[in-house]
């Protein structure tokens, strides 16, 4: 209760920004219900924003006059995610990752519904590697997804990670897989980009994370090493026990076993002339 006062005293605040032309004119009593009835692909998607169930007023300005419609936003780009989220706070040490920082929470999530978990504009490793892949050719602009640009300019600074053709390894070091290879810290899940660094906040410089293996908090190498290793060595012992169990059945057959090898026919008892 005391939020929602707060959230409609901050939108109230707030001037509407980004107002255009809405090109369909509604009328004034218009039920925002209704918006989908025209947009229903916002709502659609495999990952569909929760704050879509309040409405596209919840974040969405409509003043219609005469024969005019005008469409905005509570609050600018930039500020109106965090008019619902927290912006992560970090420790001295931590890093906020830039472009979450700056705010610019659109350039990787759809406002409304994507086919993708959180909503993001592309899948993992996609999403990281249009801001941190190399381009053939880099213009004044750089679309990174649809309707989502950085200028030339800014995409330089980013700093690229060198991967091999296929973008399945080469990074952080040597071979090392970043992709399409199972991850032993979560069975079932393939390694990514996100295996080893956070996406917005982390305690330690690059963003690398860190996680918790057998109820020890440590570095991500550390655990996943461990955790190839316990399963390497788990495999070890399978395949040993697995050898040791068949050895020990041949062992048994033979003993139970006549004999197999070819006798000699008793001899015939040697007639007498
Ligand atoms: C009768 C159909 C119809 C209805 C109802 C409708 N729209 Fe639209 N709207 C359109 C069309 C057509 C476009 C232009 C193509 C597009 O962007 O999808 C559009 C564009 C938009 C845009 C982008 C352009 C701009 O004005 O900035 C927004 C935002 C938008 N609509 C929001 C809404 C909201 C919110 C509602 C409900 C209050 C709504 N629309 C109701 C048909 C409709
Ligand atoms: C959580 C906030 C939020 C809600 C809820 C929301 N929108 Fe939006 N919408 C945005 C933002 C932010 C943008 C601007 C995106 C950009 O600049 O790329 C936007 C842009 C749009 C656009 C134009 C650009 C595009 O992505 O197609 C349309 C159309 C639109 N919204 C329709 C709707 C409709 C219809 C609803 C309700 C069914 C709705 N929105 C609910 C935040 C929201
Ligand atoms: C009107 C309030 C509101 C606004 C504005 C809002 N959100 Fe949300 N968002 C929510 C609620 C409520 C949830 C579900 C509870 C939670 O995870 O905090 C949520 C959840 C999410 C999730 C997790 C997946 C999901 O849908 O449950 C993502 C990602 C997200 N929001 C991104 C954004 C981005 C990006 C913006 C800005 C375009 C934004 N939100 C603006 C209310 C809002
Ligand atoms: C560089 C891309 C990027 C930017 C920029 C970004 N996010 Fe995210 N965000 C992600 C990814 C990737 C995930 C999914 C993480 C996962 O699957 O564990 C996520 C998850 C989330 C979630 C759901 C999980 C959680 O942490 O609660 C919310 C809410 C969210 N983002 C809000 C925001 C807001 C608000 C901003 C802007 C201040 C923002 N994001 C900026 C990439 C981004
Ligand atoms: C919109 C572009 C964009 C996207 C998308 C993006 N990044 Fe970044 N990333 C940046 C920028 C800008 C910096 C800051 C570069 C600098 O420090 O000069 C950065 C920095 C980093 C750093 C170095 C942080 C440090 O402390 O030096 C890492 C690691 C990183 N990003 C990982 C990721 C991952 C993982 C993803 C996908 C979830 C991702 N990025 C998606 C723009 C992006
Ligand atoms: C196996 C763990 C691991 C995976 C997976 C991984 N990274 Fe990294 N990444 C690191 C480490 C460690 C560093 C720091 C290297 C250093 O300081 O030399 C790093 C550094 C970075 C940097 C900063 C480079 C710079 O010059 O500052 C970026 C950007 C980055 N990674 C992006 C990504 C992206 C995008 C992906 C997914 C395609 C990814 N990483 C997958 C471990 C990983
Ligand atoms: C999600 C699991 C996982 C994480 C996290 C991980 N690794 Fe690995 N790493 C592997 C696997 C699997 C191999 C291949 C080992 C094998 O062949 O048995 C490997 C191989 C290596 C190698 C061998 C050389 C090479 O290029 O193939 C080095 C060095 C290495 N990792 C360092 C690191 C460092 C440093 C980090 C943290 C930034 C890290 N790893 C994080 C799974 C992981």
């Amino acid at each position: 209760m005391i939020c929602f006062f707060f959230y409609a005293l901050l939108v109230w605040a707030l001037p509407p920004q980004q107002v255009a032309e809405h090109p369909v004119a509604l009328a004034a009593d218009f039920d925002a219900a209704q918006c989908t009835d025209c947009h229903a692909e916002k709502q659609q998607g495999k990952h569909v924003h929760s704050a879509m169930a309040l409405g596209c007023t919840a974040c969405h300005t409509v003043e219609s006059k005469g024969e005019t419609t005008r469409i905005g936003l509570m609050a600018p780009a930039g500020e109106i995610c965090l008019t619902c989220h927290e912006l992560a706070k970090v420790e001295k040490d931590g890093v906020l990752h830039r472009p979450y920082e700056q705010k610019r929470c659109i350039v990787c999530h759809d406002p409304h519904s994507s086919e993708f978990t959180a909503q993001t504009r592309a899948p993992m490793n996609a999403l990281c590697m249009a801001c941190h892949g190399e381009r053939a050719k880099v213009g004044e602009s750089v679309e990174l997804f649809a309707g989502q640009k950085l200028s030339g300019e800014e995409f330089n600074q980013i700093p690229k990670i060198g991967l091999d053709p296929t973008l399945k390894f080469g990074h952080p070091m040597g071979n090392h897989k970043v992709a399409d290879a199972p991850n032993p810290l979560q069975p079932g899940e393939k390694i990514s980009c996100l295996t080893c660094h956070e996406n917005h906040a982390a305690t330690r410089a690059k963003l690398i994370r860190m996680t918790e293996y057998k109820g020890k908090k440590m570095d991500v190498c550390d655990a996943c090493h461990l955790a190839n290793d316990e399963a390497n060595m788990a495999e070890a012992q399978k395949r040993a026990d697995a050898l040791e169990a068949q050895r020990q059945k041949e062992e048994q057959m033979r003993s139970k076993q006549p004999s197999t090898m070819p006798q000699k026919p008793p001899r015939p008892k040697d007639k007498k002339p």
